[in-house]
């Protein structure tokens, strides 16, 4: 398995870009196939998630080229297989958008259930019920999930979610877009990324109202034709570097950014004193590396992102007094980190949902492993800020959602090589 070594203590500097959205490309990429046609999808990130997602459309039948770096063309107009790779589908969480993608197109699909990272329960009750709901007969058993049209045949309807999700609202829409009628979405994510979508599907011919609000309408419409789409610039990357320049010191310009987006990060990076200047679509972070300590709870979006939550959590470990960091979308995402960070001399102690943390002067190398996406990041972050040489294990993780994490980082000046095993 790879790893990374870190030699920390080093302020960043320089300029670093920011890939496509990893959760905008794995939700596209799955809604091409609702399109009898091609489409050419830009700035799409090089990462696993996205080249397991390709293999599994050419594995159904959906002629897939790669032109040129960060473009994907996708033509779904041949024959498609309703029954997606098993072994591919259980390597990542958002394979669950075939089911959306399949039965909105096809009105059937069997996908096994998802793999992912597994650093709470994740269930999918609330993408079952928006199928049921759309009029399909679900069979929903510990390995896979079978969709097709029940007696009634699949119809638009209102589908109250009982959890603000953003995996449901998301397969719901992509369902819902060749389904005939008006489908509304009631207490919908509004995730950038869901806009994405939304702007994806209305591009190729959808009529999908209301994304970014809690209510989001889809007008079902016969067929959806091929076009062009770029995807937006990836939040929780951009979020993820100017973390690690608030926690290392330095002066960063991170370019193709949305920074609307990212207001939800960079206010709690300004309260712990980091200096932060927006451009159109670049943002300047300036830190001396010496943070104040804060208050942050994890909310959907507009909130603070529970997928921010490690990264400001090492920010914290930095911070001069004690900081409190609430979760209220996975309880249980701290044990993904924590121990790692507090084996770096972090004094954090977790009690349920709040995890209080103890501004400490230093933290020091250690080997470390990586238990999901986040979480790794957090840890080359802890790396780039601790005294002495860091080891971080399992960095397929961290490669699944980040694309050349370590040339961009050495790009800004950091100590960080790649190792295989
Ligand atoms: C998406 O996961 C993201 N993944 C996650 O990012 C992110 O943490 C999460 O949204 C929240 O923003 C992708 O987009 C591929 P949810 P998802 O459905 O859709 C509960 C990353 O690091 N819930 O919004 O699975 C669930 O248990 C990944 O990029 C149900 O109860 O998240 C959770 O408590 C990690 N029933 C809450 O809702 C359901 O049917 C939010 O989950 C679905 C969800």
């Amino acid at each position: 398995m790879a790893k990374y070594e870190i030699h920390g203590g080093t302020p960043l500097s320089g300029t670093v870009t920011i890939s496509g959205a990893k959760n905008a490309a794995v939700a596209i990429l799955p809604a091409a196939l609702l399109v009898k046609g091609t489409c050419r999808i830009e700035n799409v990130p090089d990462i696993s998630d996205v080249r397991i997602l390709l293999d599994i459309l050419e594995g159904v039948g959906a002629k897939v080229s790669r032109p040129e770096p960060g473009v994907v063309e996708i033509d779904s107009s041949g024959p498609i297989n309703t029954s997606p790779d098993e072994h591919l589908v259980k390597q990542m969480r958002a394979s669950y958008y075939l089911m959306g993608a399949l039965l909105g197109r096809f009105g059937k699909a069997h996908v096994a259930l998802p793999g992912g990272c597994n650093f709470a329960s994740r269930p999918i009750d609330q993408h079952i019920k928006g199928f049921e709901m759309l009029g399909a007969d679900v069979i929903y058993t510990d390995a896979y999930v079978d969709l097709k049209p029940s007696e009634f045949g699949l119809q638009g309807n209102r589908i109250n979610l009982d959890v603000v999700s953003v995996g449901a609202t998301i397969n719901i829409m992509i369902a819902a877009s060749l389904i005939p009628g008006q489908t509304i979405i009631g207490n919908a994510a509004k995730e950038p990324h869901i806009v994405d979508l939304a702007n994806f599907l209305n591009t190729m011919g959808a009529r999908i109202y209301g994304a970014g609000t809690d209510t989001v309408k889809i007008r079902g419409v016969n067929a959806l034709k091929g076009g062009t789409y770029a995807i937006i610039p990836d939040q929780i990357e951009a979020g993820t570097y100017l973390a690690a320049v608030a926690a290392t010191g330095g002066n960063v310009l991170v370019q193709n950014v949305i920074p609307k987006h990212m207001e939800c990060i960079t206010t709690k990076l300004q309260e712990m004193g980091a200096r932060i200047i927006n451009y159109d679509d670049s943002i300047r972070i300036q830190s001396n590396g010496h943070l104040r300590y804060t208050t942050v709870k994890t909310r959907p979006y507009p909130g603070f992102p529970t997928d921010m939550q490690a990264q400001i959590c090492v920010c914290m470990s930095r911070a001069a007094g004690f900081s409190r960091l609430t979760e209220s979308v996975y309880e249980t995402r701290f044990f993904g980190y924590c121990t790692e960070l507090q084996s770096m001399g972090a004094n954090i102690q977790i009690n349920g949902k709040t995890a209080t943390v103890i501004g400490v002067e230093k933290l020091y190398g250690a080997t470390v492993e990586a238990h999901d996406l986040r979480a790794g990041a957090a840890l080359v972050i802890a790396g780039l800020v601790a005294e002495g040489t860091t080891i971080v294990e399992n960095v397929h993780f961290i490669e699944r959602g980040y694309e050349n994490l370590v040339d961009k980082f050495t790009g800004l000046g950091a100590s960080i090589r790649r190792l295989e095993d």
